[in-house]
């Protein structure tokens, strides 16, 4: 029987159906596998479910000749030696399209959050401060007819700013390419990065990790945004310098910030634990019931194409088989 290694238990009943053709093992903690966990995890396996917390580095890889797919369970694949597994000669995937809604109703959350400071005002209450109506009770930002500008006008920018349409808002974007259809559905303007950073009152990062994206937001990028601007993070952790936006956060150099992903995941900076003025939420883009278990579902559906030989629906590497 083959060997399928799966890093996490996923939600729905995906994993059900490989149960009577494969052998499979599930990582039974909450955590993430360590290195060694992921090589021993990985030894003659056929195939491996991936989560984009786990490293999949050269040595993973190389801890099984059987290997033929590694099934990412998410739309970003960073967390992959593609390279390696492209020598190897094995197919890696992942789950694009299907948590594009789900991210950009994650990232209007933050976005209503912080804007008007809802878990400050919950934590008002259940601490019993709600002592009267008061005209200057927990003051936050409009959001309505506002500017918004979005790094990283992808699928999943372009969603948030289809909804930002409702909200009658200015749309700028910076992206390495222009987008088109972006621009047409949602008449969103393409601005330079600097007219990005010094004219939106919410940035939303919705980009992946690359070498472009990666600490593209520090101390001098907070420096040139507006004293009430809010900015947002749906994307990577590592594309934020997270000590300089605690610092400019400290310093009101900004007003907020809505943090769905961090620099050292699942670490969270002491200093921004502490700021009133964040919204921080533990790695919830995709995090609907229905969305994590389509997600899953195409995950294991790629597994089952490859292990019978044929292509999967979502490679992100080319293989040249013979
Ligand atoms: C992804 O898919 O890349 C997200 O970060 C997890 O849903």
């Amino acid at each position: 029987m083959k060997k399928i290694f799966i890093t996490a238990n996923l939600p729905g009943d995906s994993v059900e159906i490989l149960k009577e053709n494969f052998d499979i093992e599930i990582f039974p903690y909450r955590r993430s596998p360590t290195r060694e966990e992921l090589i021993r995890g990985a030894r003659n396996c056929s195939a491996l479910v991936t989560m984009v917390t786990d490293n999949i580095d050269k040595d993973v890889i190389n801890s099984s000749d059987e290997l033929e797919i590694i099934s990412n369970c998410g739309v970003g694949y960073e967390n992959i030696d593609i390279e390696h597994a492209t020598k190897r000669g094995v197919y890696v995937t992942n789950t694009p399209g299907v948590l594009t809604e789900a991210t950009a109703d994650l990232a209007w959350s933050l976005i209503t959050s912080v804007a008007r400071r809802v878990l400050e005002g919950d934590r008002l209450i259940r601490e019993g401060e709600f002592i009267n109506w008061e005209p200057t009770l927990l003051l936050g930002q409009n959001i309505y007819d506002k500017t918004l500008g979005i790094y990283g006008m992808g699928r999943i920018g372009n969603s948030i700013a289809r909804r930002a349409k409702g909200f009658n808002m200015n749309i700028f974007y910076h992206n390495r390419n222009r987008n088109a259809d972006a621009e047409k559905l949602t008449n969103a303007r393409y601005v330079d990065f600097t007219t990005l950073l010094n004219k939106s009152d919410y940035i939303v990062i919705s980009a992946p990790l690359n070498a472009q994206s990666a600490g593209r937001f520090g101390a001098d990028e907070f420096r040139q945004m507006k004293k009430t601007s809010i900015i947002i993070n749906v994307g990577r952790g590592k594309i934020i310098n997270e000590n300089d936006l605690a610092e400019a956060l400290e310093k009101n150099e900004i007003w907020g910030a809505g943090l769905d992903v961090f620099e050292n995941e699942p670490v969270v900076s002491d200093k921004l634990l502490k700021l009133k003025n964040t919204v921080l939420l533990p790695h919830l883009g995709s995090a609907s019931y229905e969305t994590r278990c389509t997600m899953s579902e195409m995950a294991i559906c790629d597994v089952l194409k490859v292990l019978d030989g044929k292509t999967p629906v979502n490679p992100v590497n080319k293989l040249h088989l013979n």
